[in-house]
């Protein structure tokens, strides 16, 4: 799947791109049943809240298989190819949960500041595709992004080891309040399915969720292979240090899995 030139020209202005309903409903139900097998697990990949509901679930795409099929579906890999101009390596990959009553915030940052800083890659040609796996609205803790910031570089930050589970190079109010003065805010919303696609130096944080809903997002951090990470500090299972290009399923790559899912459904 590629951009249109309207998308490519959002991208380069705002510094993401809302595509809505990319996924069916019916392939992300699926994966949002795979997403509760994962946070089941004892896994020590699957990091929880302080009251032990999930947070995230880092590298499910090497021990399930939808998140395997996923982080090589081409409708995500592709844009991202697209826009780097040249293959691509996962550098990352989780499922957050942000739980009903339990997600807890996520602080203002830029997720270049920390690759820069923690993984020593060298330029900020990797992004974030995210698809969102139950409804996001406006109520159950939607990302949040100040539109433009990603124009300046790469802004001074603290290191956050203490206000969530997560540790977190994050933005001091004085900053996030200037750029908030001239991009605004905004929360891009929509049904379980849709794709955001961000700058990987777009400031963005997500509020805690106090709703009755679950918001369940999986992120893909892409890479452009020569741009592979130098340093070596956090866990591979959380910074990848296999740099093997990506090669893009078929589209329909997760059909079968769709099939066993509602088969299953109607067993139940
Ligand atoms: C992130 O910024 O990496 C995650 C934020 C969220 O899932 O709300
Ligand atoms: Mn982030």
């Amino acid at each position: 799947m590629m951009l249109t030139d309207k998308q490519l020209e959002t991208f380069e202005r705002e510094g993401y791109v809302f595509l809505e309903s990319a996924f069916s409903e019916a392939e992300a139900a699926m994966m949002l049943s795979e997403a509760m097998k994962v946070y089941a697990t004892d896994r020590e990949e699957v990091w929880r809240e302080a009251t032990g509901a999930p947070r995230t679930a880092f590298a499910a795409h090497r021990y399930n298989d939808a998140f395997a099929r996923l982080g090589s579906h081409p409708r995500l890999v592709e844009p991202v190819m697209q826009l780097l101009g040249e293959e691509v390596y996962m550098h990352q990959f989780k499922v957050n949960a942000k739980a009903a009553f339990d997600g807890d915030v996520w602080q203002w940052h830029q997720d270049y500041g920390t690759w820069q800083r923690d993984d020593g890659m060298p330029e900020p040609r990797a992004m974030n595709i995210a698809v969102f796996l139950d409804p996001v609205t406006v109520a159950n803790g939607p990302l949040m992004f100040i539109p433009r910031s990603h124009k300046t570089g790469v802004f001074d930050a603290g290191h956050d080891l203490e206000t969530t589970s997560y540790p977190l190079w994050t933005l001091d109010r004085e900053t996030v309040t200037r750029l908030a003065e001239d991009g605004g805010i905004v929360a891009p919303t929509g049904p379980a399915g849709s794709v955001l696609l961000f700058h990987g130096n777009l400031v963005h944080a997500s509020p805690g969720n106090i709703s009755p809903w679950n918001r369940t997002i999986v992120y893909l951090s892409l890479c452009a292979v020569s741009n592979h990470i130098r340093q070596f500090k956090r866990k591979e299972w959380i910074a990848h240090r296999d740099f093997t290009p990506i090669q893009a399923l078929d589209d329909d790559c997760l059909a079968p899995l769709v099939a066993a899912h509602a088969t299953q459904v109607a067993a139940e």
